[in-house]
């Protein structure tokens, strides 16, 4: 962090004594993982926050690609994918030379960490994560223990770096939760260790989730109960940041809406998903909130409304969509970055590894 700005850690539940509080630099972290369909709402949900947090913070952002072979992937695909994700982010605005930009496997400490924090994470609040349940589906003898170790993972991506806040959408609102349980839980067991090796109270801040705004849960386009996702087989369902204007112009034409006119207050849109994900993602897009917009088109029909949302999307998008293609197409531009990016990641990491051994008992 830029100056000293810190942040207090909560301990969960609990007023604790003010000398048992510690304090850490603000540091951001967040991850998107290398699967293909990079879409509208990994962009709203979470890529436009972690560029606008880069004006304060210093910030790592990461392609996690050990996260995405938690369910089955074409090698040579992989890699491509991880490359899109990184030309994404530079092409919506990410400064990789300002902020750490890499690819997670390039930096070990966080499968590491990840064995370490295992043995501290509980099989119960692994068996709490509904996202697991949802990919895992009815086969659930048959899914990977990656896929079941996710979680546990995702903490140690965000801890090894002792990171204070993370940008995520809605939907990652629990592992976020799960993170915390594991650093307080870590703080605690090895507390005296901790204050031994002369790290005070905690050696792991609670990270802290940043859900904000009037996109955090992006919905499917042609069904308000279901979130856009990379994996729904229909195209129809999402707008991908690869789309080209008219691409976007057809999938917005298509959304699924209802046969009222859009209200004029947020109280309006309440059991008519469809027409609040559309009024959502308008708001996102021109940085307003939803209740500017249903002031300006309260009363319009959804012809109106779409052909307004057509032009905010491609005015915002298409920019986006032409730099990453071009970014794309240099893989030794993008391999570059990556790799200046792991190696800056790997001394924040390595040395909060040896830390982390030291706390634990492990010779080295
Ligand atoms: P993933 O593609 O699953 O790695 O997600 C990358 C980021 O995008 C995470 O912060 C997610 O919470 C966020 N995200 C994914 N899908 C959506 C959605 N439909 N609406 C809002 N945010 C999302
Ligand atoms: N699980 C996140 C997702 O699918 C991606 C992710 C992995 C992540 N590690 C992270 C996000 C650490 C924030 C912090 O959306």
């Amino acid at each position: 962090m830029r100056g000293a700005k810190t942040v207090a850690i909560r301990t969960a539940g609990f007023p604790q004594p003010a000398h048992h509080m510690s304090s850490f630099p603000e540091r951001v972290f967040s991850g998107v993982q290398s699967t293909g369909n990079l879409h509208l709402g990994n962009y709203l949900g979470a890529i436009v926050k972690f560029v606008e947090l880069q004006k304060t913070h210093d910030c790592l952002y990461c392609v996690v690609d050990l996260h995405a072979i938690t369910v089955p992937q074409d090698p040579l695909t992989l890699r491509d994918n991880t490359r899109e994700i990184a030309a994404a982010f530079i092409a919506c605005g990410i400064d990789p030379k300002k902020n750490i930009v890499f690819n997670q496997s390039q930096v070990p400490e966080h499968a590491e960490l990840a064995w370490v924090l295992n043995c501290i994470a509980r099989i119960g609040w692994l068996n709490r994560m509904t996202q697991f349940k949802d990919k895992a589906g009815k086969d659930r003898e048959n899914a990977s223990i990656g896929l079941y170790d996710y979680p546990v993972l995702m903490a140690a991506d965000i801890l090894i770096y002792r990171a204070t806040h993370v940008p995520v959408g809605e939907d990652q609102k629990q592992h976020l939760e799960l993170a915390r349980d594991i650093a307080q839980k870590f703080n605690n067991d090895f507390a005296e260790s901790i204050s031994r090796n002369g790290f005070g109270e905690a050696f792991f801040p609670l990270p802290e989730p940043l859900i904000s705004g009037p996109a955090t849960r992006v919905m499917s386009l042609r069904d308000g109960s279901k979130k856009m996702s990379k994996s729904d087989a229909s195209e129809y369902s999402r707008i991908n940041l690869s789309d080209d204007a008219e691409q976007i112009a057809q999938k917005i034409r298509k959304a699924k809406t209802d046969p009222e006119p859009l209200p004029s207050e947020e109280k309006g849109l309440e059991g008519r998903a469809e027409a609040a994900n559309l009024v959502g993602i308008f708001a996102a897009l021109s940085g307003r909130e939803k209740t500017g917009v249903l002031a300006e088109y309260g009363g319009a029909n959804f012809s109106t409304f779409k052909n307004a949302l057509v032009d905010l999307a491609v005015e915002k998008l298409s920019p986006i969509t032409a730099e990453m293609r071009k970014i794309t197409a240099n893989h030794d531009y993008i391999d570059t970055v990556l790799r200046d990016g792991a190696e800056r990641a790997r001394a924040l990491a390595n040395e909060n590894m040896k830390a982390v051994k030291d706390i634990v008992g492990f010779l080295r």
